[in-house]
């Protein structure tokens, strides 16, 4: 009976997500997709065009991944049998990992199963020693992005800080980080500051260039320095005129870098490079790479044919044409009467609609007109910015474009959005 009482209170708090309308189990299942060269799923037996992927290049279904990942299927079978220390270190991660530092200019790389699990070890890590013969104490200072990511936010909880340890600065405002380190100064032996580089809601890019002034003016004023970790998993493999991100497109550069091959990339998994020092602790001390399995040989081979193919110049001709997709998106929405959340060179194209059941209704109608594309509400938002989010693809054609620009004006119209 306790058990059921306890059901009954997940049932109440499952109720209760539902009224107040945040509810996210009812997915769309996509059964496949068509052959076209532009991304299209097919849900209960019908096309839709994809314009909510954060596969930004259209790598997921390139031939050259698909092949490497069935020969790596073929090399190594479908998991990696165990974790890496173990028995479960594959040479393809380590030809990965290899690829991954030249692709960054890091000395090294280590590749977790995803950039969530990425996150929340490399912080925990970082911030905090792993156990009590531990040599790093944890007297840190942490000083995060207002908007940062949920695995930013988790890594740091899991350190279990005291509140003076844990600052925010306000969201793309670095200079004011800087107010922050000049207070602490005398408080903390390190300080780690963190942020996304490309911002998931808003498509915004943080400025790294002027991050990286602060730290740089900081560094020496704190007994073991600070250091800079970015969490690229939007830009990787989507920004910039090599799909270095946010450090190519601001001109900052972070000493630990976290990114995910599950986005422009185009396979699964996630990774950080830093310096040597850094990995080689790293793998001696992040939970969820020690004690959780990597991603497959054939997973890994099939992001390693990504990283050399985003590196060459097919890569790169998609990236140009991301961003030529992008300008016309924008330049094409705004011309049709839509007003942005914010004003985004990135892929993701936040549509201020500021209203929740306007934001639904559309989503709703263009799910009716075969296209998908999602909606960000309060909480994920503050109240009066709901929004929907539109994902732009290398791969989507001129006609896609359009197609797309005259259905969400329909019902944009239909349900109040536009006059
Ligand atoms: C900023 C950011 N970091 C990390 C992640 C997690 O990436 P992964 O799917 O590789 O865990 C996401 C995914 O949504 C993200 O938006």
């Amino acid at each position: 009976m306790p058990k059921q009482n306890f059901y009954q209170t997940l049932k109440a708090e499952v109720a209760r997500i539902d009224e107040a309308q945040v509810a996210k189990r009812q997915e769309n299942v996509i059964e496949g997709f068509t052959n076209d060269p532009s991304p299209k799923a097919i849900i209960a037996g019908k096309e839709y065009q994809i314009f909510n992927s954060n596969d930004y290049l259209g790598l997921r279904h390139h031939v050259t991944l698909k092949k490497a990942e069935h020969e790596g299927s073929e090399q190594y079978g479908a998991g990696p049998g165990a974790v890496r220390f173990i028995s479960g270190s594959l040479k393809v991660h380590r030809d990965l990992e290899k690829a991954l530092a030249k692709f960054h200019g890091r000395e090294d790389a280590m590749v977790f199963s995803s950039a969530f699990a990425a996150n929340l070890a490399v912080l925990f890590s970082l911030i905090k020693g792993q156990s009590k013969d531990s040599l790093l104490n944890n007297n840190t200072l942490v000083l995060s992005d207002e908007l940062n990511h949920r695995s930013i936010i988790d890594g740091i909880r899991l350190a279990g800080l005291e509140s003076e340890q844990k600052q925010i600065f306000p969201h793309l405002k670095p200079s004011e980080a800087a107010q922050v380190l000049e207070s602490n100064k005398d408080k903390f032996d390190r300080v780690v500051i963190v942020t996304d580089g490309v911002f998931s809601m808003l498509g915004e890019f943080q400025d790294l260039k002027e991050l990286r002034r602060v730290v740089d003016q900081y560094d020496s004023v704190y007994k073991e320095g600070v250091l800079l970790v970015v969490d690229d998993a939007h830009g990787v493999a989507g920004s910039g005129a090599t799909g270095r991100g946010t450090e190519e497109v601001s001109g900052g550069k972070a000493d630990v870098l976290i990114g995910t091959l599950g986005k422009g990339f185009g396979a699964d998994g996630g990774y950080v490079v830093a310096d040597q020092v850094v990995i080689d602790y790293l793998r001696e001390s992040a939970a969820t790479y020690i004690y959780s399995n990597s991603i497959s040989g054939a997973t890994a081979a099939a992001a390693l044919a990504s990283v050399n193919l985003v590196d060459s110049a097919e890569g790169q001709a998609l990236l140009a044409s991301a961003k030529e997709n992008i300008a016309y998106f924008k330049e094409e929405m705004t011309k049709a009467g839509f007003a942005f959340a914010a004003d985004s060179n990135h892929a993701i194209q936040p549509l201020l609609i500021g209203d929740a059941t306007k934001t639904k209704a559309l989503t709703k109608g263009l799910f009716d007109e075969g296209v998908l594309v999602t909606n960000i509400n309060y909480p994920v938002v503050p109240k009066g910015r709901d929004e929907i989010r539109v994902q732009i693809s290398a791969t989507h054609t001129r006609e896609d474009l359009v197609e797309f620009i005259g259905k969400i004006t329909e019902v944009a119209k239909k349900v109040g959005v536009l006059a």
